[in-house]
C-alpha cells in the first residue's frame, strides 16, 4: 500500500526531531501502522536550512499553502505555534480535508472548539498528544487507558522550565531572579519566558486536560493562571522545614455538589503548590514533567517523563501519525474521539459542567506573615482563622531572616497551615489579618494540594 504522504509546516528543534526518528524507525513504524508513514514535503520560511536537515529527497517550500494545497498530502503537521498564522493554517488544512497533528497547546486552548468543529464538520482527525507533557502519553491515557473512570483530578508538573527554576531554587537557597538568569543561560529558560514563568503555557495544557478528563469545552479564558515569580527562597525553605516542596502544579479538579449547598463543576487553576514531600511527583526535579490522574476505579496514577526537546515531542507527533494511520478509513463517529467524549452525544456529557470561579476553589493554604514580636499578637491572628471557621493545620514561628522596612520593631514570622476551607473565605480573612497593625509585610499565601 502507498505510504500514508504527510506534510510538516515548520522544521525546527521538534520537527526535526520527528524527522529523524521517523526516518530511523521507519521499519518498526511501518509494521505498527500497517503502513509507511513519509513526510513527503516540509515548509519553512529557511528552505536552505530546512533542506539541509531532510535532504534533497524531501521537497522543501516557503510557502506552507502549497503544502496543504497537494492533494497527494494526506496529514499535515503544525510546528509553527503561536495562535495567529497558526490558526488559519490549521483551518484551512481542515477544509482541504487534511488530518491534522500539533504541539500547539495555546492555539487548541484558546481556539479548540473553533478547530474541533471545524474537523467533526469535516471528518477529520485533530491530533495533540506533543501539546501536553512532550513525549508522555498522557493525552492517550486520559483519553483511552482511563476510559472506565470517572476521573475525578488531575494534576501535574507540566511547565519545565520553571520546575527546573523550582528546582534550583531548592537546591541553592537562591532567589527566583537569581536562578531564571541561569536557566536563561544554560538554555533552560527562553529569552523571553513570560509564558513559562507566568504559568500560561501550564494553563494552556491543564485546560486541554480538563476537556479530555471531564468532557467539557476547553475554556483556557475560565483558568486561573498564577505563575512562581513572586516565590521567594524563604517560603521554599520553610515549606520544606514542615514537610512540603512547592511545585508549579496544573490541576483540574471535578467538585461535586455537596450539602454546604457548593456548586458541582470543575476547578481549572495554575500556581504554585505546596506538596508532600512524601509524594512522588514532589521529587520530579529539573526539567522533567509528571502528571498524576485520580480516577475513580483506578484509583491514582502517575505519568513522568520529559516535557520538551526534540525526540521526546517528535514521539508525541509520529504516536499521533501512527493513530491517524491506523484510524483514517474508520468511518469518523466511530473512531476515538478529539476530546475523548463522542462530540454527537455532547447533550449526554458534561459539556455543562461550569468551570468554577477561583473565589469558589476549595483547597488548603499555607501563610507568612511577618509580624511585630508582640504579646497576644499570634493569638490576634488565629482568632480571625477561627473566626472566619477556617481550621488550622500547623503552626510554625520562626525568627525573621532579615528585617522588614519597620526594622525598629522585633519581628518574626508566622507560619500557619490550614486545613480545606473556600478561596473566597480565605481572602476576606487574610484581608483582615493584613488590616493588623502588628502585621508588618504583605501576607504571602501558597495553596498546598495533598495529592493523596
Ligand atoms: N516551554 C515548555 C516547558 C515546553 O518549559 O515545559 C513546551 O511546552
Amino acid at each position: 500500500m502507498k505510504p500514508i504522504q504527510v506534510g510538516l509546516l515548520g522544521i525546527g528543534t521538534v520537527g526535526s526531531g520527528t524527522f529523524n526518528v521517523l526516518k530511523r524507525n521507519q521499519a518498526e513504524i511501518k509494521r505498527r501502522a500497517g503502513r509507511g508513514i513519509e513526510i513527503t514535503m516540509v515548509a519553512d520560511l529557511d528552505v536552505a536550512r530546512a533542506q539541509a536537515v531532510v535532504g534533497n529527497d524531501v521537497k522543501v517550500v516557503s510557502d506552507a499553502r502549497a503544502i496543504i494545497a497537494n492533494p497527494e498530502i494526506d496529514i499535515v503537521i503544525e510546528l509553527i505555534g503561536g495562535y495567529g498564522i497558526a490558526r488559519q493554517l490549521v483551518l484551512e488544512a481542515i477544509a482541504a480535508g487534511k488530518h491534522v497533528v500539533t504541539a500547539n497547546k495555546a492555539l487548541l486552548a484558546v481556539h479548540g472548539t473553533e478547530i474541533f468543529a471545524a474537523a467533526s464538520a469535516k471528518g477529520v482527525m485533530v491530533a495533540f498528544e506533543a501539546a501536553v507533557a512532550g513525549g508522555i502519553p498522557i493525552i492517550k491515557a486520559l483519553r483511552e487507558g482511563l476510559t472506565a473512570n470517572s476521573i475525578q483530578w488531575v494534576a501535574g508538573i507540566i511547565n519545565g522550565t520553571t520546575n527546573f527554576i523550582l528546582s534550583e531554587m531548592r537546591d541553592k537557597g537562591l532567589d527566583f531572579d537569581v536562578v531564571l538568569k541561569e536557566a536563561q543561560r544554560l538554555g533552560y529558560a527562553e529569552a523571553d519566558p513570560t509564558f513559562d514563568i507566568e504559568g500560561v503555557d501550564a494553563a494552556h495544557k491543564a485546560t486541554l486536560m480538563s476537556a479530555i478528563a471531564f468532557g467539557i469545552p476547553v475554556q483556557f479564558d475560565k483558568a486561573y493562571v498564577e505563575g512562581i515569580t513572586k516565590l521567594g527562597a524563604t517560603d521554599i525553605k520553610y515549606a520544606e522545614q514542615l514537610g512540603y516542596r512547592i511545585k508549579l502544579l496544573g490541576i483540574a479538579k471535578r467538585r461535586q455538589a455537596d450539602a454546604t449547598n457548593r456548586t458541582e463543576g470543575v476547578e481549572l487553576r495554575v500556581h504554585p503548590s505546596l506538596v508532600p514531600t512524601k509524594r512522588l511527583i514532589a521529587n520530579v526535579e529539573g526539567a522533567m514533567n509528571a502528571v498524576m490522574v485520580h480516577g475513580d476505579a483506578v484509583g491514582t496514577t502517575l505519568y513522568y517523563g520529559k516535557g520538551a526537546g526534540s525526540e521526546p515531542t517528535a514521539s508525541a507527533v509520529i504516536a499521533d501519525l501512527v493513530d491517524i494511520t491506523r484510524l483514517h478509513t474508520v468511518d469518523p463517529l466511530n473512531r476515538v474521539p478529539h476530546l475523548a467524549f463522542q462530540p454527537h452525544t455532547l447533550d449526554q456529557a458534561m459539556s455543562e459542567l461550569p468551570v468554577l470561579p477561583m473565589g469558589e476553589v476549595v483547597t488548603s493554604y499555607y501563610l507568612r506573615l511577618r509580624v511585630a514580636d508582640q504579646t497576644g499578637v499570634l493569638a490576634k491572628v488565629t482568632g480571625i482563622v477561627a473566626q472566619a471557621g477556617i481550621s488550622i493545620d500547623a503552626v510554625l514561628q520562626r525568627e525573621a531572616d532579615e528585617v522588614s522596612s519597620e526594622g525598629s520593631v522585633p519581628q518574626t514570622d508566622l507560619i500557619i497551615l490550614t486545613h480545606d476551607c473556600v478561596e473566597a473565605t480565605m481572602n476576606a480573612a487574610i484581608a483582615q489579618m493584613q488590616a493588623l497593625p502588628t502585621v508588618l509585610a504583605p501576607i504571602t499565601r501558597i495553596r498546598k494540594e495533598e495529592l493523596a
